[in-house]
């Protein structure tokens, strides 16, 4: 496959971003002319965000899976699209091929079809990253069914709130996961989620880890004995749902400031090319090279950048089912010497945890495909980008510090690999057809160059989020309403003396923990839900290999003989209520919360002495108790 769109140098880079921003319909025309539509559009781009109602590619037709896997039938049939490395490096590795992929898919989605998947329905997929995960979410794809995948680490209360509010009528599962040393139950939690899901009619359990399941009758089936019916059936083929590019492809739920996460929506034309665009031009990905993605397809990273990105560019894309540190911190490096692989996208957290390791798991490992290297999920500190560079890349391979978001369907500000200059901890510039503007408090624009505020894009790009799902009120008050006529991303940003973006982290109340987003009001309304607290408060401190932690601040109803355990049973609520990943580090039992006169928490108080700042609190003149914050500074962790 070749890529007409990719930029070879920095002067094509320059020009394709001014042509994207005098003439943004002509240039998004071009790139999707590259793909396969059933019908073009009518209408590149129609938009207003005061609704916001956005649309690309309005009156076009298509499947994205022909797109990832049909059209490259002819040419790339027998090249790998997925190698997939098990938890265990004993276990062998599986290599699925197009055709493979494109047989298996199909045949999925006539098990779909068989257990009454029509499209438009919702589907939830809570599995652990086998194979079989990236054939479920295409197979919904392929017959119009909107996927809703759930990662792995979240309980059963966070999976019924998802199935709940989308409305999902099928769940696909496995018996279990590894992830390291351990086993997850993903079908007991299931289990439980279920009983709050009247919704759901229909689960099927793929096998992988053979622990003990209930299987209820007519609800529940095997992955396995359904793949033999539809092949006694004799007909593998499915021929591929003719899709509006406004359409939905899929939901995603990700959390914001309020308590409650909400589901992202992305449409499959307008995803489908700027997904493929971005990855093409930012990995600068060449036919043939291996491409090793480190996230969870839990995750945006893995919808956009394991599964659609790479598949709709006929990419071989390397998916882990384990963890970095498992069953030791080389275990990276050993993938990349096993596959030879030559572009590695991970995230900053992981980097700085296999830093902690030393240089032995790393040393007398064949690096030497490596040709590019990226990162995403949070700032990379300059410590971890040096390492990466010096150590993985060997001080050649060029580093992409990637941003962008679940709402924002695709990459939006980075280097681009090779081409773009880099600084350590900059993501650099936008990639075409993005334009990104820094605004005060006030919504006014900052100009120029050296200088800080919050970052808003101010002209819609086609991978961006359409609505939150079932609820488009709130995706307008939350990403366009703080600042007229601009989508909000909620991070605060620099642009220093050289127009080069750094992105500071996030100015609302979203933590970001190993590169995992999570609300302090849902981690506190977990919180909540335990026996005996009255109130809580949640803040984020500096976490070296997290990046942020989670401190929380706890009034008890009563004195508790027993702190340490009154702890660990708070952890084991917030653990059910939203799942282990959103365990606060440091709990603090604390007798009050500062608190303005009108009775809003003070978290920027908090916020200080969580970070060990405690004496550099600014305006207190507004606290209705002076002395709760000299009891919590006493009794900091
Ligand atoms: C943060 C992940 C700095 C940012 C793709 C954003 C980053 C949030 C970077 C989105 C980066 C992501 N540098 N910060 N390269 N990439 N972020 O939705 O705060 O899980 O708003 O999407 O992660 O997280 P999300």
């Amino acid at each position: 496959m070749s890529y007409p769109y990719q930029i070879r140098s920095i002067e094509e880079y320059q020009q394709a971003w001014r042509d994207s921003v005098t003439d943004p319909e002509g240039f998004w025309a071009n790139i999707a002319d590259h793909f396969y539509w059933r019908k073009k559009w009518d209408k590149v781009l129609d938009w207003n965000f005061r609704d916001p109602e956005i649309k690309w590619f309005q009156g076009a037709k298509l499947n994205i899976t022909e797109n990832c896997l049909d059209r490259h039938l002819g040419t790339l049939g027998n090249q790998p699209a997925i190698i997939w490395e098990p938890n265990d490096p004993e276990e062998h590795h599986r290599v699925i091929t197009y055709r493979d992929l494109y047989n298996k898919v199909c045949q999925f989605a006539n098990v779909l079809k068989n257990n009454g998947v029509k499209k438009g329905d919702r589907v939830c997929i809570y599995m652990g990253m086998i194979p079989e995960l990236a054939i479920a979410v295409l197979a919904c794809a392929r017959i119009g069914a909107i996927h809703s995948v759930v990662f792995g680490g979240f309980s059963a209360q966070s999976i019924a709130d998802r199935i709940q509010d989308a409305q999902c009528n099928v769940v696909i599962t496995c018996d279990g996961a590894f992830r390291g040393a351990k086993d997850i139950p993903l079908k007991s939690v299931i289990d439980d989620a279920l009983m709050a899901c009247p919704s759901v009619k229909r689960v099927i359990v793929c096998t992988r880890t053979r622990t003990p399941v209930s299987m209820l009758k007519g609800r529940d089936v095997w992955w396995e004995d359904e793949i033999k019916k539809v092949e006694t059936m004799g007909n593998p083929a499915c021929p591929a749902e003719e899709m509006d590019a406004e359409d939905m492809l899929f939901i995603l739920y990700t959390s914001g400031s309020t308590g409650k996460p909400k589901g992202v929506v992305h449409t499959c034309g307008g995803y489908m090319v700027y997904s493929n665009y971005t990855f093409v031009n930012t990995f600068q990905y060449q036919p043939r090279e291996v491409y090793f993605c480190t996230a969870d397809i839990g995750w945006i990273t893995g919808h956009s950048y394991i599964v659609y990105g790479p598949l709709s560019a006929g990419a071989t894309t390397l998916m882990f089912e384990g963890v970095p540190t498992y069953p030791d911190a080389g275990r990276f490096w050993d993938i990349v010497d096993k596959f030879r692989v030559n572009i590695l996208y991970t995230a900053p957290t992981a980097i700085r945890s296999l830093m902690s390791f030393g240089l032995g798991p790393v040393n007398h490992k064949d690096l030497s495909s490596i040709t590019k290297l990226g990162s995403v999920g949070e700032p990379i500190n300059e410590e971890a980008w040096h390492w990466f560079k010096d150590h993985i890349g060997k001080g050649k391979a060029p580093i992409v510090d990637t941003w962008w978001q679940t709402e924002t369907g695709g990459i939006m500000i980075t280097p681009i690999a090779g081409i773009t200059p880099e600084k350590p901890g900059f993501a650099t510039l936008p990639l075409p057809g993005i334009q990104p503007i820094l605004v005060d408090e006030n919504g006014k624009e900052v100009e120029g160059n050296g200088v800080n505020g919050n970052l808003c894009i101010k002209f819609p790009w086609p991978g961006m989020l359409r609505t939150t799902y079932g609820d488009h009120e709130r995706c307008r008050k939350t990403y366009f309403s703080t600042y007229d006529n601009l989508y909000f991303t909620g991070d605060g940003c620099t642009r220093d003396e050289d127009g080069y973006y750094r992105i500071t982290g996030r100015v609302d109340d979203v933590l970001n923990v190993s590169g995992h987003r999570i609300g302090t009001a849902e981690v506190e309304n977990a919180i909540n839900m335990h026996h005996g607290v009255v109130e809580s408060a949640v803040v984020g401190y500096p976490h070296d290999i997290k990046g942020q932690g989670i401190y929380a601040f706890v009034i008890l109803e009563k004195q508790t003989h027993d702190q340490e355990l009154t702890r660990k049973d708070i952890l084991q609520t917030v653990s059910r209520i939203i799942g282990p990943i959103a365990k606060p580090d440091k709990i603090q039992f604390v007798s009050g919360v500062p608190k303005t006169r009108s009775g809003k928490i003070m978290r920027r108080i908090l916020r200080k002495i969580a970070e060990g700042d405690a004496e550099n609190l600014g305006d207190t003149s507004t606290l209705l108790d002076p002395g709760v914050v000299d009891d919590i500074k006493q009794g900091r962790l």
